[in-house]
């Protein structure tokens, strides 16, 4: 691929494209890329770098890995760190790049959940993949409800206290945690930035069980991860399943899913989204971004055409 110099238009729709995370100084863009699938080491890096481009080349600054992407794990901070060095070097300044841990990763007692232990040596390696110093957001991936609350939040703040990422984050963690997490946070001056939870017009969980809204009211952001249902909240599936698609090649979105009434919702969702002129993906991008305290979807994107037709949502 030719040498990459960023697009001279790439703050272009600035106005419309960025938004504040709770209370704090950072500024996220309303899309934001994740990079859990499409971007491991069974996927074509090429393919994968023009995504990644193409995405800083529109605005897009935020770009969301955990050390367990891939497959194989890890091999998604890989790429990203293969990138840094082939084209993003020069704009490291410009990037928000964010990692977790709490999920599976390596062999033994210290490679998953919760533990000081394993945040603290996952971090490392993580940085050492992206060929990063340090993260600008670092998140315990899920709730661990056999280690100590504290021992996960003070890990999470000796790590920004080390400088080895600048905000903190948690994902998947029940209400309860959640409100015990900002004040512990809180009281020890690294604030929680942001809380990553699975909101979209087919799971509106963290609604119902007021996590948005706890996020809202204590200064936290909110980004929601997997906006579009892994593609069924798009016109993917409503002709049949494509070859190719996720539905063909992950266990992570299983043909059950798509039953007969769940098809029949998504044809009514896209016709009134047509009526509007929209696409089913951009509606449903939109009315996760219409949530009060919503800061920003984080969607997946298996090639550059999709990336570019998802950003219409905020157009
Ligand atoms: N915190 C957590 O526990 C957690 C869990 C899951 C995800 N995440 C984060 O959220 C990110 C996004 O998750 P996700 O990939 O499930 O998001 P998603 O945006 O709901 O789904 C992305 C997939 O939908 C299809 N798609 C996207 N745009 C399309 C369009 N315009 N038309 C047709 N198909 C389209 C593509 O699948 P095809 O392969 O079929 O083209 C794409 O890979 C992840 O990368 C990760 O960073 C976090």
């Amino acid at each position: 691929m030719e040498q990459y110099t960023a697009s001279p238009t790439r703050y272009e729709q600035s106005a419309t494209l960025y938004q504040r995370c709770g209370r704090s100084g950072v500024l996220l863009p309303k899309i934001s890329l994740g990079l859990w699938h499409n971007f491991g080491g069974i996927d074509d890096y090429q393919r994968s770098r023009e995504i990644l481009r193409y995405a800083f080349d529109h605005g897009i600054t935020h770009l969301d890995l955990a050390n367990n992407y891939g497959p194989p794990y890890g091999s998604a901070e890989q790429t990203l760190g293969r990138v840094m060095d082939e084209d993003f070097r020069p704009y490291r300044d410009e990037l928000f790049i964010s990692t977790k841990a709490g999920y599976d990763m390596w062999d033994g007692p210290y490679g998953n959940w919760g533990s000081r232990k394993y945040l603290m040596a996952s971090l490392d390696q993580s940085l050492r993949r992206m060929r990063l110093d340090y993260v600008d957001l670092f998140y315990s991936h899920r709730y661990d409800p056999d280690t100590p609350l504290e021992e996960t939040l003070q890990a999470l703040v000796d790590i920004v206290r080390a400088g080895k990422a600048l905000y903190v984050g948690i994902s998947r963690w029940p209400l309860d945690a959640t409100r015990f997490a900002i004040q512990y946070l809180k009281e020890r001056d690294v604030p929680l930035l942001i809380y990553q939870g699975r909101l979209n017009m087919l799971d509106r969980a963290p609604m119902d069980e007021g996590i948005l809204q706890l996020c809202h009211e204590s200064g936290v952001g909110f980004i929601s991860f997997s906006p579009l249902a892994q593609g069924l909240l798009t016109d993917r599936y409503l002709n049949g399943i494509p070859e190719g698609s996720r539905m063909t090649r992950e266990h992570f979105l299983k043909h059950e899913m798509l039953t007969p009434q769940l098809l029949q919702q998504l044809q009514a969702w896209n016709a009134e989204a047509l009526a509007e002129g929209r696409t089913l993906a951009e509606r449903a991008l939109r009315w996760i971004l219409q949530q009060q305290g919503v800061t920003s979807v984080l969607v997946g994107a298996s090639s550059t055409a999709q990336l570019a037709r998802n950003m219409r949502a905020v157009g």
